[in-house]
């Protein structure tokens, strides 16, 4: 009988027979592998760079920025929690994003996005992508992608990128219309890759792969690491879809290193507990908050919310198992009360960041989606009076009263300002 995900995850990539029967795995800092013979070590360097006519290697490793036992051992765990064939481990989210949209788009294969997304990649996406010979084209929504096929004159999408929900403003998309889409569109030449960043949720609460979408992205700084002790990114999928990935990470560099895969691995473990637990105290905060700073101004992926922001709540309950542990909120007096709101928070912690053990708080706007247009702010929610929480695991009581403390004192701010 196949095991449950959780039991599946724990012992994922790593055997103790591996290792003198140590329970957990070694870590192995080793730069690069000694090759049995010339011959072998030929094989597998003529392989990795594509020599026609390489003899095919036997299974080992030759040198860590392609990977070594610690990385796929935390690979397999990453892979384990998505149910994906393979995945693989960047020295951050934003090397995970870069490398996957570099792998799957060229000049004939550009980049359709559906917004809002994290300032980082939306960057990425406007300012760099196209300096590398890629067109890269916003879509409103997803019931945008005939008209957008009719209005680039038919050319079709090598990637469609989206991020669910948004960071921060909450955005749901409806991953299986994209996938669908993608589905109908793509021939054999001509594969569309749907890419989802997962990181708001994470593999607990969301399964895009399950929807359809090819390759799952991650800001493994965030729920999957959870600890705040780490920078790491991680892409999941279909085994070919993340061997192309995989491939460009050799020559562009972004491995993650052998500590920080260690690290990672054993931060999976808990992710389960973590998530679900700061997820309950999500849910005792946003009842709390919706008294004292009215619904209105209360944002996140939970129902209640969306209803309010008038998202797609069917959606987002197909496609999630709950409303995670992200919270915005408008806050009364504009940047001055927001400011005064976060600077007088003592148990929330003002950092940029999210996901962690300890509870966050940080102004989007001046902060994290700094260099998003202005315009694409606005038309966004990301405004001057919006922050950002991330529940941690402190005891939900402490959350709330730090919270209607930083409320009051941005309501006295606001007033002042009048
Ligand atoms: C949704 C999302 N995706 C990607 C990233 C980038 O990840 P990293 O900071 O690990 O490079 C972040 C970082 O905040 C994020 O919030």
């Amino acid at each position: 009988m196949k095991k449950h995900l959780e039991t599946r995850a724990m012992f994922a990539g790593y055997r103790p027979s591996d290792a003198q029967m140590a329970v957990k795995p070694p870590m192995h800092p080793a730069s690069t592998f000694v090759f049995p013979d010339a011959r072998t070590g030929a094989a597998h360097m003529e392989t990795a760079y594509g020599v026609e006519g390489a003899e095919t290697p036997p299974e080992g490793f030759i040198y860590s920025r392609l990977g070594n036992p610690t990385i796929t051992m935390a690979e397999q765990r990453l892979a384990a929690w998505d149910d994906s064939e393979d995945a693989a481990l960047f020295g951050s989210g934003m090397a995970a994003i870069s490398t996957a949209l570099l792998a799957w788009s060229d000049a004939e294969r550009p980049v359709w996005f559906v917004g809002p997304l994290y300032g980082g990649t939306h960057h990425f996406l406007e300012e760099v992508l196209p300096t590398m010979g890629r067109s890269v084209t916003e879509i409103d929504h997803l019931d945008q992608l005939d008209p957008t096929l009719e209005d680039l004159g038919g050319q079709r999408p090598g990637i469609i990128y989206l991020e669910t929900p948004a960071n921060p403003t909450m955005q749901i998309q409806r991953i299986r219309t994209a996938a669908e889409w993608a589905a109908q569109h793509s021939t054999e030449d001509h594969r569309i890759v749907v890419m989802v960043d997962n990181t708001y949720l994470g593999p607990i609460l969301q399964r895009p792969l399950e929807q359809g979408a090819d390759l799952v992205l991650y800001s493994a700084t965030k729920y999957l690491g959870g600890h705040s002790d780490l920078i790491a990114g991680g892409a999941s999928g279909e085994a070919d879809v993340v061997a192309k990935v995989k491939e460009f990470r050799t020559f562009l560099g972004g491995t993650i290193d052998s500590w920080t895969a260690w690290m990672l691995a054993r931060s999976m473990e808990t992710l389960h507990v973590r998530v679900e637990h700061q997820q309950r105290t999500a849910g005792h905060v946003l009842n709390h908050l919706r008294e004292l700073c009215g619904a209105e101004n209360v944002k996140s992926a939970w129902s209640n919310d969306l209803a309010t922001m008038g998202q797609d709540v069917a959606t987002a309950e197909a496609q999630q198992r709950g409303g995670g542990a992200m919270i915005g909120l408008h806050v009364p007096g504009g940047r001055e009360g927001a400011f005064a709101f976060l600077d007088a928070l003592e148990v929330f912690k003002l950092a940029v960041s999210l996901g962690s053990t300890e509870s966050l708080a940080e102004h989007p706007a001046s902060m994290t989606h700094a260099g998003v247009p202005a315009e694409v702010k606005a038309r966004t929610g990301i405004t001057e009076s919006f922050v950002r929480l991330s529940i941690g695991l402190e005891h939900p009581e402490d959350l709330v009263n730090d919270l209607t403390h930083a409320w009051k004192v941005a309501e006295s701010v606001a007033t002042l300002a009048v």
